[in-house]
């Protein structure tokens, strides 16, 4: 319970503290010497890390949902197209944040949002294209799944701008995706079952001169294939099941953006 309210109200703290006390964050950071971020710049940083995270969600959203084509049985798996995905993906972000991508332009967000928007949307067309030339799934290795699809598109964006984004859990399946300490302290509140859904937590790290965001994830229908009942049986990909039931936190995706790139 207390540490849950230290987390509802960190996000408040850190804002009203990072007028003052952004330029010593930002100084203590290697090579930065520029005087510090000002609050506005920050709250830029945390609309921005929000959007990228809905967006990834959005991704592997559409893969989810499309996965009766993409995982069939049989030998001649059909994956989504790169065209379907994309306009899946627009929809779905749009109705979810407001913001229409096939109209940057307009959208109401900071600049360098707009940017990595368009990158991570570029990157997860790139994901869905060559997860169709991978040829026809008869073989070995994991299938095609929202994880797998998060954890490329992640890699790539990462090595290709200057903001890290990783999917999460309390108790991941893949050693890779094993939280930190701040990402793994933001789980746990929202593995309270009243903590209020999508509410994002976010904070200033002195030390990496970063904004962090962790955005909670909540299981669909189509997760629980997986990740549902029966507890601790295996499912098609060979992991025992969460036992997680429909619309509980599922995990995180946790976003790391520097103060200053
Ligand atoms: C076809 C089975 C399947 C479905 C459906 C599925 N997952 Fe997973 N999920 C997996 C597997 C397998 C992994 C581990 C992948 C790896 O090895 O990196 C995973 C990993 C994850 C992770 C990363 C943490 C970890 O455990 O390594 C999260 C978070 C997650 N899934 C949430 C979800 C959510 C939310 C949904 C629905 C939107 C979903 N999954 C749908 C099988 C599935």
């Amino acid at each position: 319970m207390t540490s849950r309210l230290r987390w509802v109200i960190a996000p408040v703290l850190v804002f009203a503290i990072a007028g003052w006390a952004g330029s010593e964050r930002a100084c203590a950071k290697d090579h930065q010497p520029e005087s510090g971020a000002p609050l506005h710049t920050i709250l830029e940083l945390e609309t921005t890390a929000r959007l990228l995270a809905i967006l990834l969600d959005s991704g592997r959203n559409v893969i989810n949902e499309n996965q009766d084509v993409s995982d069939d049985r049989g030998k001649s798996e059909q994956r989504v197209i790169p065209e379907v995905f994309e306009r899946q993906l627009l929809d779905i972000f749009h109705s979810r944040s407001g913001i229409d991508l096939r109209d940057l332009e307009a959208a109401k967000i900071p600049a360098g949002a707009k940017k990595l928007l368009k990158e991570l949307v570029v990157v997860s067309k790139q994901v869905v294209a060559e997860a169709r030339l991978e040829g026809n799934g008869s073989g070995s290795g994991l299938k095609f799944i929202p994880a797998i699809f998060g954890a490329r598109v992640a890699t790539r964006f990462t090595e290709q701008t200057h903001v890290r984004l990783k999917q999460t859990a309390l108790a991941p399946r893949n050693p890779l995706n094993a939280p930190d300490p701040v990402e793994r302290t933001a789980l746990e509140a929202f593995a309270d079952p009243s903590y209020p859904r999508e509410k994002v937590i976010s904070e200033i790290t002195a030390k990496s001169g970063s904004l962090r965001l962790m955005f909670p994830l909540y299981t669909t229908r189509k997760c629980l294939d997986c990740h549902g009942d029966p507890q601790g049986e295996l499912d098609r990909t060979g992991y025992p099941r969460e036992g997680l039931s429909l619309g509980q936190n599922a995990g995180a995706i946790s976003v790391v953006i520097p103060i200053r790139p």
